[in-house]
């Protein structure tokens, strides 16, 4: 289980990651790599996106999804009104295995502990998980396909399954899959975002209310509240 600690606590920050999975030596990956891609985005993300590791592309400019998948990725995104700079995108493996094979599981393990950090620090209210090595690598999932648009959640953290996006590249109904969990995920993002002003504001109201009452007695301000809406009628 993951423990989260506070980014003041551990001293711990994305830059600091970013420069240690750059000169990571912690698996065989690292000797084929032109770049590791430790992953992009900012902070405060609601979203993290995780994928499966970089591909050509994404190995020789060191971001992430910036290939034929991050263009089926980003149209997704798009229709679902995610803007990319909003969420945080990274990959379970931060360095390209050869002939973009899945990386092995020991691989696997030796990126695990920049992903957890990098987790603990972002916090996001959900992870999108896009495809099978990183459904498989996080959660223990065996198929994508039977669970995707399911929002699951495991040691306090929720999850979206959903497939990876280079399915999407040239099927039409994969296209549509992708789109309709990414737009989910949009309308989760939303909702919370309306309770949590919702209920902020009814603790606003309450507070007022109290403080009124204080001043005036128990009682006085809901008078006050009766008269003012009689008045009104
Ligand atoms: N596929 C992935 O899983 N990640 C990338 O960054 C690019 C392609």
């Amino acid at each position: 289980m993951m423990v989260r600690m506070p980014q003041e606590i551990t001293n711990d920050s994305l830059e600091k990651i970013a420069t240690e999975v750059r000169g990571c030596l912690l698996c065989k990956l690292s000797r084929s790599r032109k770049n590791a891609v430790p992953g992009e985005g900012q902070l405060p993300a609601k979203i993290m996106l995780i994928g499966e590791a970089p591909g050509k592309n994404e190995d020789e400019k060191g971001q992430p999804f910036v290939g034929a998948a991050g263009k089926a990725l980003d149209l997704a995104l798009e229709k679902s009104g995610i803007p990319r700079q909003s969420v945080f995108i990274t990959n379970i493996a931060k360095c390209r295995p050869p002939d973009n094979r899945i990386p092995e599981p020991e691989e696997q393990i030796a990126c695990r502990p920049y992903l957890d950090r990098q987790i603990s620090l972002i916090s996001p209210q959900i992870i999108c998980i896009l495809g099978n090595t990183a459904y498989s690598s996080l959660l223990g999932g065996k198929s994508v396909m039977a669970d995707r648009g399911k929002i699951l959640k495991r040691d306090g953290q929720e999850y979206l399954i959903t497939i990876h996006p280079a399915a999407a590249i040239y099927n039409r109904n994969f296209r549509s899959v992708l789109e309709d969990d990414l737009s989910l995920l949009g309308q989760e993002i939303e909702k919370r975002q309306k309770n949590s002003v919702h209920s902020r504001s009814l603790d606003n109201l309450e507070g007022y209310t109290q403080q009124r009452e204080q001043q005036q007695g128990p009682g006085k301000e809901k008078k006050r509240i009766m008269k003012k809406k009689r008045s009104k009628k």
